[in-house]
């Protein structure tokens, strides 16, 4: 296997909370080791562009409290064709990269994995998403932050919804995976969750909503995972509206909002455990895996089954939070 010396490193997909804590142990993990290091701009596109620059410590100084992405993401339609791809490796081996840190969700990590096995590149994954939908991790970063911003909105939320005895749908992000929306509702004390890996029957829902309304409570909060299956939080409400008019209901999209802000304590200790592990892993000869936390320790799961499976959700948690919200 040939030597290392040059590493790359980018950030692509939907911008996480730690992508910057996790650009910084890269960068500085792989120094520390003797090696090289040229940061990619704007993801994969990046590669087709030729905005690469080398990294040397200080230029990952002063970047690990900050939400967002220093070398910006990009979703980079181009890459996901053969031709794309194959500019991509040819600018890699004229760039003089020998192997490449991704940080992203399960789209980067599923376009890593097809440029990795056609041109038998190495390639180590830091998962990071607020979705946290990645199998073959407890968490993704930037999922604790995003869960974190849920908590404070909801908070706040709450105040006015009892105030003026409300029911309130808050939508949260999750593309298809109600992780963010099911522990949200636990942490927060919501009523209930709608999550995409339950089917929640209208009649379900709306038995929920005048038990839960009208003998114990004066005011709720449903969270609701963005999803076509759910159909939304507007989907929800607009069926109560029809159905029980005498329920004043609102509508919150939390939205972007929980993309952004400065990465909690967990996720910047997540990111920087990952992104020192993913460096170590190439330089062990490790390739074509993700770096995933599984009982605290940092472990190496295969790109392949990383990608293929489903992230399961703990059942028990729905009946946790069924319990609590009596
Ligand atoms: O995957 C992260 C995520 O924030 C999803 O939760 C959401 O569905 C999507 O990205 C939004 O993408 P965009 O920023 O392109 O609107």
């Amino acid at each position: 296997m040939a030597l290392i010396k040059t590493i790359g490193v980018l950030t692509s997909g939907g911008d996480a909370p730690g992508m910057n804590a996790a650009l910084r142990a890269v960068t500085r993990s792989a120094i520390f080791n003797g090696l090289r290091v040229k940061a990619i701009y704007r993801g994969f596109r990046g590669l087709l562009t030729g905005e690469i620059a080398e990294f040397k410590t200080q230029n990952v100084s002063n970047i690990i409290q900050q939400g967002g992405t220093v070398i910006k993401t990009a979703r980079c339609k181009e890459f996901q064709t053969p031709e794309g791809r194959r500019q991509a490796y040819e600018r890699i081996k004229k760039e003089g990269i020998d192997a490449m840190v991704v940080i992203g969700g399960d789209g980067t990590l599923t376009g890593a994995r097809i440029f990795a096995s056609e041109f038998n590149f190495p390639i180590v994954g830091v998962p990071c998403t607020i979705d946290n939908d990645i199998y073959g991790t407890d968490s993704t970063v930037g999922y604790d932050t995003a869960l974190n911003t849920i908590l404070d909105a909801v908070d706040k939320i709450r105040d006015t919804a009892s105030s003026h005895e409300r029911l309130f749908f808050i939508e949260v992000m999750g593309r298809d995976a109600g992780f963010l929306a099911l522990n949200g509702a636990i942490a927060s004390g919501a009523e209930a969750a709608i999550i995409p890996e339950t089917t929640t029957e209208v009649d379900q829902l709306a038995e929920f909503v005048k038990s839960g309304f009208r003998k114990s409570k004066n005011s709720s909060i449903v969270l609701v995972a963005e999803s076509e299956v759910t159909g939304g939080a507007m989907h929800y409400a607009d069926r109560v509206k029809n159905e029980y008019p005498d329920y004043d209901v609102r509508v919150v999209i939390l939205g972007h909002v929980q993309r952004g802000g400065s990465p909690s304590a967990y996720d910047r200790i997540l990111a920087s455990r990952m992104g020192n592990a993913a460096v170590e892993a190439l330089i062990d000869g490790q390739r074509n895996i993700m770096m995933g936390i599984d009982d605290d320790q940092i472990v190496a799961v295969p790109l392949s089954r990383a990608i293929k499976n489903d992230k399961p959700l703990d059942r028990e948690l729905l009946k946790v939070l069924r319990t609590l919200s009596i």
